[in-house]
């Protein structure tokens, strides 16, 4: 059985010291439920402050929050200054990472080989990769989504076995809606997910039942549970909206 997940991109914003107080919000008034497993991404400097708040009064884990890097290089290690690895991110604290998203590759260049390569690298280093694709307004324009999001699924997951492949996360991203205020609508973002589980379905079978495809672009405490209710939609990649501790926490109850 798939699971619902709660995904927050913070991008390029909180510090350790605003993660800290984030996370102090976050953790008052955080409902642990069972359902769902919420995944917070914040800037790799941040993981270690994310991971000590992370924390209930007691001081025992919060349960069903785990924490992820938003990239890392495909070698493990080396001279690539500026660069983390996955077995660092893993020993700091992360249990997941974003590969491919579309930040990544219009202003970093990032291509599906290296998203290939970036994905083996999670899975060598014990992270849960999340593939990022999506399609631009043109290529939508152009009648191209399928076409797109396919091709991005195949190459990025290309580099994985069968079983890697069954417990990766796909987050389909329209560049259209992303910080643009404009969403996919519920039954836009089912259609394309029903591609993407039938593009599973040839590489793994039936266990593509057991992939969470999260929607992301504009997603917001107001739309959230509309977007959770469209069938083959398992979850949200949030970036703006999960930004305040109050916002976020409407979107995890949604
Ligand atoms: P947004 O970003 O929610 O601000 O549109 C989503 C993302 O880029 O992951």
């Amino acid at each position: 059985m798939r699971r619902r997940i709660l995904a927050a991109n913070w991008k390029m914003n909180h510090g350790p010291t605003a993660t800290t107080g984030f996370m102090r919000d976050f953790a008052a008034g955080y409902t642990e439920r069972p359902d769902r497993d919420v995944v917070l991404f914040p800037p790799a400097v941040s993981i270690a402050a994310a991971r000590a708040g992370s924390r209930r009064p007691d001081g025992t884990p919060l349960a069903g929050v785990a924490l992820g890097v938003q990239n890392i290089h495909w070698e493990d290690r080396g001279a690539f200054t500026g660069a983390i690895s996955g077995p660092m991110a893993r020993d700091a604290g992360a249990d997941y990472v974003l590969v491919g998203h579309s930040e990544r590759r219009q202003l970093f260049g990032e291509t599906d080989e290296q998203c290939a390569a970036k994905c083996a690298a999670a899975e060598r280093a014990g992270l849960t990769p999340v593939l990022c694709l999506g399609e631009t307004l043109a290529q939508r324009e152009r009648d191209e989504t399928a076409w797109v999001v396919v091709g991005q699924l195949r190459a990025g997951l290309s580099a994985l076995t069968q079983q890697e492949l069954t417990t990766s996360v796909i987050a389909y991203e329209p560049v259209w809606a992303i910080g643009t205020g404009r969403t996919a609508t519920p039954a836009d973002a089912s259609e394309i997910h029903r591609i993407l589980r039938s593009a599973l379905r040839d590489l793994i079978g039936d266990r593509a039942e057991d992939v969470s495809i999260l929607y992301g672009g504009s997603a917001t405490a107001a739309n959230a549970a509309d977007l959770l209710r469209a069938p083959d939609v398992d979850g949200l990649l949030v970036g703006g909206a999960s930004l305040t501790a109050a916002s976020w926490l409407s979107i995890c109850a949604a």
